[in-house]
């Protein structure tokens, strides 16, 4: 028999479509098995300043199939200090809150874990990322959802490339890792992929263009990740040196709303209940993955830190397969 009696539950970070569905899952998991459920709102802004709900089943009513989320978020600054952290802890003291679940990103486990050490509360993360860079976690919530929408953005940059013969640089999110603009730049069998993880030679890739145009290929699609370089530039530089008429699309923040596939609601629901079925199994300090089919532990400290490596095959691949 456990002793959590009431939990806690927040979203941190930057948003993902997706974390509604968990939360539903969350909550509605947690009440199944006899739970209370506290909404923190705001992410740990809520923990810090004491902005918390009461969750029901109808409060999780209708939102499975909406991008955002219900108890808002924000990218808290205070929870990284002692002061934040102490009263982070009163008001789960003040709650009488047993145990918390975050849903967010590897920002938001480290602040988890933080959180752990101060309150000596169980804690459980839910990987919900549209980068999809957590360590030990194969996909996050919502990575699928951001890539839908970048990719159907470039179906229709393909039409208009195609009409005006012309090549199209496409900025998709990803300040530090490559993760989306692979899955984006493949799925919408992009010429070229540029991520941090791989510098590439913009001389050598003018040539190529150079080469294919005089092959007759008269339109291209180039992905970038955000944290690869300045877009505007890249754009500017390889229009001056090909002679290509090129335009840029930053498709950015449009990845992080909408309605979230029916991939992403399914590893809402899933990790949801791993989440609570973990808590209620005396895990302390972990977060639920997927590796291959099975949802496990990851222990909450090396999801905080380490770093997931991007498979550079499928770069490869992607490389054969625009030649
Ligand atoms: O972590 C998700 C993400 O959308 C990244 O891809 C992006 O670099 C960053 O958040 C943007 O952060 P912010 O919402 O704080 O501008």
């Amino acid at each position: 028999m456990s002793d959590i009696k009431k939990i806690g539950v927040v979203t941190s970070g930057g948003d993902a479509s997706g974390m509604n569905a968990t939360l539903r899952s969350v909550v509605r998991l947690a009440i199944r098995k006899g739970l209370e459920v506290l909404g923190i709102s705001r992410g740990y802004t809520g923990l810090v300043y004491n902005e918390v709900i009461h969750m029901e089943r109808r409060t999780v009513s209708g939102i499975i199939n909406s991008g955002g989320t219900l108890l808002r978020t924000s990218r808290c600054e205070e929870i990284k200090t002692k002061a934040g952290l102490e009263r982070a802890k009163k008001t789960l003291e003040y709650n009488a809150v047993d145990a918390l679940v975050v849903i967010g990103g590897e920002g938001s486990f480290r602040g988890a874990l933080e959180i752990r050490k101060t309150s000596g509360i169980p804690v459980v993360g839910i990987p919900a990322s549209i980068d999809n860079d957590i360590y030990g976690v194969d996909e996050t919530i919502g990575f699928d959802s951001a890539v839908n929408v970048a990719t159907t953005a470039i179906d229709n940059l393909r039409d208009t490339a195609y009409s005006h013969e012309r090549m199209f640089i496409v900025e998709v999110m990803g300040r530090e890792r490559g993760f989306i603009a692979l899955a984006v730049g493949m799925g919408s069998g992009a010429e070229y992929i540029l991520i941090p993880e791989v510098k590439e030679d913009l001389d050598n890739i003018a040539h190529e263009l150079k080469d294919s145009g005089r092959r007759g290929k008269r339109s291209n699609i180039i992905v970038v990740a955000e944290g690869y370089g300045s877009t505007v530039e890249i754009a500017g530089y390889l229009q001056k040196v090909t002679g290509l008429e090129t335009r840029v699309s930053i498709i950015g923040y449009l990845q992080r709303g909408g309605t979230p596939t029916a991939r992403s609601r399914l590893l809402a629901a899933t990790y949801g209940s791993s989440a609570i079925g973990e808590l209620l199994n005396g895990e302390t300090e972990i977060v639920v993955g997927l590796q291959g089919n099975q949802i496990v532990p990851v222990p909450l400290s090396l999801a905080a830190s380490k770093r997931k490596e991007l498979g550079l095959d499928l770069y490869k691949l992607a490389k054969e397969l625009s030649y």
